[in-house]
């Protein structure tokens, strides 16, 4: 299985030893192939808003250098997992600078083919509060990228560290994580099998309309003309 993660955080703390944990749960179900980015160091710039993305393609974003080694890895990812802490009730800035340059291949943009198949995981922990708001942060990425099956992870760990988890809930917390490997193993290895989310048919059938009237953007256009999606052919 290929794994792309991308690191919420630079820390090696409570989210990162639970993506740890994932990693080593995940190799015990089969071989594993990871690659891995952590935030800021691997994307640190914030979006400037400049929409060059959005109107002349992504490879003129002006951190292009950055992002597209992330795309290319989701794009070769079987299965993706964000991770982040909870900070002030939702995800650290870092990854959501990262979620903001990725806006372009939104199902409202120009939808990546390469994500329709893929399984996703989000995996947040924080001392006790805002992990549904995080969760729900990071899994609109995923969906809005069109990602098949999403699963998700939140831990109240209550400590600033994970040496700080008491051994009870570090215990519990692998035996939530041993139960999620296993789904996720199992939904990777049956992903052709498994249907279209519903929220991502509708999402095409409404943008594919807004495509067909789009003067605004001849970019985004060109590549729902390119796909064949504007001449009846459907991506799932
Ligand atoms: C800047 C900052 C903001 C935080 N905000 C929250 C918060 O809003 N709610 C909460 O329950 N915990 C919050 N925390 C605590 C962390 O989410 C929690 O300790 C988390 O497990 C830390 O993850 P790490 O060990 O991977 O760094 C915050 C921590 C920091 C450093």
């Amino acid at each position: 299985m290929k794994i792309t993660v991308i690191n919420g955080n630079t820390r090696h703390g409570s989210t990162w030893h639970c993506m740890d944990l994932l990693k080593q749960e995940l190799s015990r179900n089969g071989k594993i192939e990871v690659t891995e980015f952590t935030l800021p160091r691997d994307m640190p710039h914030f979006c400037l808003g400049c929409f060059s993305c959005f109107l002349n393609g992504e490879h003129t974003c002006p951190h292009s250098e950055q992002v597209s080694p992330i795309v290319a890895a989701l794009e070769a990812a079987d299965l993706i997992v964000l991770t982040s802490p909870v900070y002030a009730l939702d995800v650290t800035g870092q990854l959501k600078t990262l979620f903001d340059h990725l806006c372009f291949m939104w199902l409202s943009h120009r939808p990546n083919p390469k994500m329709f198949n893929k399984v996703g995981l989000t995996l947040s922990t924080s001392a006790g509060a805002g992990l549904t708001h995080t969760r729900k942060t990071m899994q609109n990425s995923l969906k809005f990228w069109g990602v098949k099956k999403r699963f998700s992870l939140k831990e109240a760990v209550a400590a600033m560290k994970w040496e700080e988890v008491p051994l009870e809930k570090q215990a519990k917390i692998k035996r939530d994580i041993k139960i999620m490997a296993k789904k996720v193993t199992k939904t990777v290895n049956n992903i052709d099998h498994l249907p279209s989310p519903v929220f991502r048919s509708f999402m095409f059938v409404v943008m594919k309309q807004m495509m067909k009237k789009n003067t605004w953007n001849p970019t985004d256009k060109n590549h729902w003309e390119s796909q064949g999606w504007l001449s009846g052919n459907k991506p799932f």
